[in-house]
């Protein structure tokens, strides 16, 4: 259980407690906290008073010990971090994936209700994603931009599979279709799947349309190869970005004995990218997010830390910030577990300068112990 709580505590007490020490990291003002924890214990309905002594609502694969709730910070040169938390609303309807998904489109409308937003786009897909019988993992997420003025940005994540994962690439195609985006599928780059379909819904610049693809055994040069936005972003901080967050040696340090090609690739948790659309003109993608699921590739989260300061450094990010971010989730030391820090992540969109987004888990239920072993550098120390 997570250090801030006695064995009593509620999920909604833990959650909204590490929401409020978030909110002073990002900078929002009380009224905004208020109003936000307000909004993150609404989004998980009866779970928010489920005593933490027992088992997660749900089995949900959101997060690693199945907390319906994990924290980002979305990283800017010369700012406080955008902080978001992602639920799952129909959490407290457990694992009937077809329960938790009715549950969890009731919350989003409640949401477009009290902020006065659309749920068009959501609506024309609703038969697709939500079927009588849908299959697994998920069957709906969303996540909140915390933003000041207590009115959220949100952003809705979908089940590609809920159709089964052999239908997955026609549902990402009829649905990007149905928005409009007909020529965009045939613009994505090759993948192993699709886990997540996702829509901002509500007041944003350019609302986006997103496509997750996964990549197994990915390698720095593929990673910088991926994006089909244009103008493409650099190929170099790209596989910079990739080598440091899944500590894969730079191409010197390797042996050309062969052997070594195998050893430049993440063959753990795969990496995901994201492509996201903004314009039916193109029929290309205008945004690019590579995803580096670093928790695989670390022993412990002062690993990961190390790893995501160095990110954060390179792009002139305040790495003090993310200090105080962790501190504000867990009061445990980063050494003794692996998974606070779930992921990282470089974001692209065209006319904006680039982010870094960490994800930071919750860790309501369980803490993982360190890692005997890190698949990557096991391997590349093998070899040298
Ligand atoms: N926990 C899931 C995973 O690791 C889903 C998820 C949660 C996720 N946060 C994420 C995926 C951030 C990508 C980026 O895949």
């Amino acid at each position: 259980m997570n250090g801030f709580n006695s064995s009593e505590a509620l999920l909604g007490d833990l959650t909204t407690g590490q929401l409020t020490r978030l909110c002073q990291v990002a900078g929002l003002g009380e009224a905004d906290t208020a109003a936000y924890t307000g909004v993150l214990i609404e989004s998980l309905g009866a779970s928010a008073g489920r005593p933490l002594a027992l088992p997660p609502p749900s089995r949900t694969f959101l997060s690693d010990d199945h907390s319906p709730v994990e924290f980002s910070l979305a990283f800017l040169p010369g700012q406080a971090p955008d902080l978001r938390v992602l639920v799952e609303p129909g959490c407290s309807r457990g694992d009937d994936l077809a329960k938790n998904g009715r549950a969890g489109l009731q919350a989003i409308h409640a949401m477009a209700d009290r902020w006065g937003f659309s749920t068009d786009q959501l609506d024309r897909l609703e038969d697709l994603f939500f079927p009588q019988s849908p299959e697994g993992p998920l069957a709906v997420w969303c996540a909140l931009e915390l933003r000041p003025g207590g009115v959220p940005g949100v952003k809705v994540y979908l089940n590609p599979s809920a159709n089964g994962a052999d239908r997955a690439a026609e549902t990402v195609r009829e649905a990007l279709a149905r928005l409009g985006h007909r020529q965009a599928f045939d613009s994505l780059p090759r993948a192993e799947g699709f886990p997540f379909f996702a829509l901002d819904l509500g007041d944003w610049d350019a609302p986006r349309v997103k496509v997750y693809l996964k990549h197994p055994g990915l390698s720095p040069t593929e990673a910088g190869s991926l994006p089909r936005m244009s103008p493409a972003p650099g190929r170099e901080r790209l596989e910079e970005f990739f080598r440091t967050a899944g500590d894969l040696p730079a191409a010197d340090d390797l042996t050309a004995d062969g052997a070594a090609e195998d050893a430049d690739r993440l063959t753990g948790r795969p990496a995901l990218t994201c492509h996201s659309f903004t314009e039916t003109a193109t029929g290309l993608p205008s945004g690019y997010t590579l995803h580096v699921p670093v928790r695989d590739y670390v022993r412990d989260d002062g690993e990961a830390r190390e790893r995501a300061v160095a990110v954060l450094r390179s792009h002139d990010m305040d790495s003090a910030a993310l200090d105080r971010a962790l501190a504000a989730v867990s009061p445990r030391p980063l050494g003794d577990g692996v998974g606070l820090i779930a992921y990282l992540a470089l974001v692209h969109e065209r006319g904006r300068p680039q982010r870094v987004t960490i994800y930071v888990s919750s860790e309501a239920y369980r803490t993982r112990p360190p890692r005997e072993t890190v698949p990557t550098r096991d391997r590349v120390r093998a070899r040298l």
